[in-house]
C-alpha cells in the first residue's frame, strides 16, 4: 500500500493494551500500512488471556511489526509527522511495552507523541471505513475486555460514558459458556456458529439489568454473571438428569439474550438523547445475532448504524493512528514524553 503526498499528516499507531500488538499508518482518515501479530493462542490452554504471556508476546512482536507495517506502507519511520499509542485502559504490562516503544521513537525520531485512550481509538477506526465520524454519537464497545455505552461529541477531546459493564464484558462472558458447552477458546466465534443451527427463543435466560429498577439507578450499564451463571446452571441441570445438552438451542438463546440487551440499551440512549447515530466496534461486533439486532432495531427507530469491517473492530494499530490523526489535523498539542502507561485511564481523557 503507500499513498500520494498530501497536506494530512502521516501518523504511526502502536496498540498493546491486551493479546495483540498493532501497528499501522495512516494518512489522514486513510489507512495506508497495517500489521498486527496476536498472542491469542498462546493463552488458549487457559482460557483467558495472561498478563505476563502478552506482556512478553508484545516484546517480541513488537519490532517486526513495525517492519511489517512500515514496508506496507512504503514509507520508512522517520517519514511520520506524529507517534500515537495507545496509553490505557488495558494491561499495565501490555501498555508498557507499546508506550516504551513509542517514547523511544519520538525520542530518536524527534517526532511529537500522542497518548490515547484505547476506546476512543475503537470508536475512531470507524473513520478509516465510512470517513468522518458524525458528532454527536453514541458508540457501543463490546469485547472481550470493554463493554461500554458512551457519547462522543468530539473523537479527539470530548468522549463521555454513559455506561459499562458492572461485571463481565461481553466477550468475557462469551468466552465462559463456551467453556461450559466444551467449545475452545475464545468462544464467541464457536458459540456464534453453532447458534446457527439452534433457536433463539428456546431458552429464556434473563436480560441483566433491565428491571425497572435497575433501569433506574444502571439505566445505560451492563450485567453478564447472572446471565453467564443461569448458562451455567441450566446446562448443569441437563448433565444431572442425564440429558443431553442442545448446545445449538443454548448457544443461540444465549447470543440473543447478549444481543437483545446490548442493542437495547444503545437505541434506547440514541432516543433519549435525541443522537441518530450509533456506532458498533469490539470483537464481539462480529456476531450475527447482534450485528442483526442491531440493524433491524436501527433501522425500526430511525438510527444511521456504523459498524466497521472486523479487522477495525478488534485491536488494531490502525485505529490508535487514526485517532492520532485526529489530533494533530485539530492541532492539540502533543502528551509529555514522561507519559504513563494508565491501566485505568478513565474513557474521558482521550488523550493522555
Ligand atoms: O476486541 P477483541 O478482539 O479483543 C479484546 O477483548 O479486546 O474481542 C475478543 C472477544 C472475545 O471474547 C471473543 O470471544 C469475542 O470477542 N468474539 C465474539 C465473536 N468473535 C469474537 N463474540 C461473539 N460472537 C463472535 N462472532
Ligand atoms: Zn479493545
Amino acid at each position: 500500500m503507500s499513498d500520494a503526498t498530501t497536506d494530512e499528516p502521516l501518523v504511526l499507531g502502536i496498540e498493546s493494551s491486551c493479546d495483540e500488538t498493532g501497528v499501522a499508518f495512516v494518512r489522514g482518515t486513510t489507512l495506508v500500512g497495517d500489521a498486527l501479530a496476536s498472542s491469542v493462542d498462546e493463552h488458549a490452554r487457559f482460557g483467558g488471556v495472561v498478563p505476563e504471556v502478552a506482556s512478553r508476546a508484545h516484546l517480541e512482536s513488537m519490532i517486526p511489526m513495525l517492519e511489517r507495517a512500515s514496508a506496507e506502507a512504503g514509507h520508512r519511520l522517520d517519514d511520520v509527522d506524529a507517534i500515537a499509542v495507545t496509553s490505557g485502559p488495558g494491561l499495565a504490562g501490555a501498555l508498557m511495552v507499546g508506550v516504551a516503544s513509542a517514547k523511544a521513537l519520538a525520542l530518536c525520531l524527534d517526532k511529537p507523541l500522542y497518548g490515547v485512550n484505547h476506546l476512543a481509538a475503537h470508536v475512531c477506526a470507524d473513520v478509516l471505513d465510512h470517513g468522518p465520524l458524525p458528532e454527536p454519537t453514541v458508540a457501543l464497545l463490546v469485547s472481550g475486555g470493554h463493554t461500554n455505552l458512551l457519547v462522543v461529541r468530539d473523537i479527539a477531546s470530548d468522549v463521555e460514558e454513559l455506561g459499562s459493564t458492572i461485571d463481565d464484558a461481553a466477550g468475557e462472558a462469551y468466552d465462559k459458556v463456551a467453556r461450559v458447552l466444551g467449545l475452545p477458546y475464545p468462544g464467541g466465534p464457536h458459540i456464534d456458529r453453532a447458534a446457527r443451527d439452534g433457536d433463539p427463543e428456546a431458552i429464556a435466560f434473563p436480560r441483566g439489568l433491565t428491571s425497572r429498577k435497575d433501569m433506574e439507578r444502571h439505566r445505560f450499564d451492563y450485567s453478564f454473571s447472572g446471565l453467564k451463571t443461569a448458562v451455567v446452571r441450566w446446562v448443569e441441570a441437563r448433565e444431572r438428569a442425564g440429558e443431553p445438552v442442545p448446545v445449538a438451542d443454548v448457544a443461540a438463546s444465549f447470543s440473543h439474550a447478549v444481543a437483545d440487551v446490548l442493542t437495547r440499551k444503545a437505541v434506547l440512549a440514541c432516543t433519549e438523547l435525541g443522537i441518530s447515530d450509533l456506532q458498533i466496534g469490539g470483537g464481539v461486533t462480529a456476531n450475527t445475532q447482534l450485528r442483526e439486532l442491531a440493524e433491524k432495531r436501527c433501522a425500526e427507530a430511525g438510527i444511521r448504524l456504523r459498524v466497521p469491517r472486523i479487522r477495525l473492530c478488534t485491536d488494531n494499530g490502525a485505529m490508535v493512528a487514526a485517532l492520532g490523526s485526529q489530533m494533530v489535523m485539530r492541532g492539540l498539542p502533543p502528551s509529555d514524553l514522561a507519559l504513563p502507561a494508565d491501566s485505568s485511564l478513565p474513557v474521558a481523557s482521550v488523550q493522555a
